[in-house]
């Protein structure tokens, strides 16, 4: 039986104070559940947020992390550093960072290696764009983002890692993919993993991630090969995101 997971991924809003604010409503409004929840926040707010969450179910993510040790990276976060603030998942090769910084499916692959050098769960997010899928290269494209990384990183390190399915053309769009489409391509990615390892393939957690909401999650969620959720938008009102998290 796999344990659920909500992700919230605050990307580059809010403040110091209005992200203590989130986080210390959503502690408050925790309650009991059996899946895990983290939130992944900007770096500068690691610290105040690692403070806030200790002894709680609530555990910190980063959203990405440098691809290399340490050294002359201008503007780099390494893993160690991330260490340092209990991060216990850090996202890698989100969509934003693929299309916006440069970010490739090998770069990608370092960071996940570089995470788990540190013992920090990367979050893999894969996931196609809307021309791909209209030119059915979906599955092309999930197999290119995950070979990738089992290329650098060996199949055993998937048993230590999430990975999000996010179509491109769902987040942030309001556009979700359907609960069937979504299971689609998760059980695509299960299968993927089993052919190279059954017993990794049953225990990973595959979230899915674009334009999740209170009024879907539910369904999304129910779906066999969907694990929980990587929520952008709808992580930064602790309401809604409380609502997602008790629809598991
Ligand atoms: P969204 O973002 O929920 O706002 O679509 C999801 C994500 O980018 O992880």
């Amino acid at each position: 039986m796999r344990q659920s997971l909500v992700v919230g991924n605050w990307k580059m809003n809010g403040t110091r104070s209005s992200s203590e604010l989130l986080a210390k409503s959503i502690i408050t409004g925790l309650g009991s559940s059996s899946a895990n929840i983290a939130v992944c926040v900007p770096y500068v707010y690691l610290f105040a947020i690692n403070e806030l969450i200790k002894n709680t179910p609530l555990a910190l993510g980063a959203q990405n992390v440098a691809d290399k040790l340490s050294g002359a990276y201008t503007g780099e976060i390494s893993a160690v550093m991330l260490g340092e603030f209990n991060c216990k998942y850090a996202l890698v090769g989100h969509s934003e960072r693929r299309s916006y910084y440069g970010d490739t499916n090998e770069s990608v692959a370092a960071r996940f290696c570089q995470a788990q050098g540190e013992a920090i769960i990367p979050i893999l997010c894969i996931g196609e764009t809307l021309e791909q899928r209209e030119q059915d290269k979906t599955f092309a494209v999930i197999d290119a983002q995950l070979s990738a990384v089992i290329s650098l990183a060996g199949i055993e390190a998937f048993s230590k890692a999430v990975v999000a399915y996010e179509p491109v053309w769902a987040i942030g769009t309001g556009k979700t993919a359907t609960d069937d489409e979504a299971q689609e391509v998760h059980h695509y990615i299960r299968q993927y993993v089993a052919a190279k390892d059954q017993a990794i393939a049953d225990r990973i957690q595959i979230l899915y991630g674009g334009s999740v909401k209170p009024n879907n999650a539910g369904g999304l969620f129910a779906m066999p090969d969907i694990d929980g959720g990587l929520i952008g938008g709808a992580s930064l009102d602790a309401e809604s995101f409380l609502k997602i998290y008790h629809s598991i």
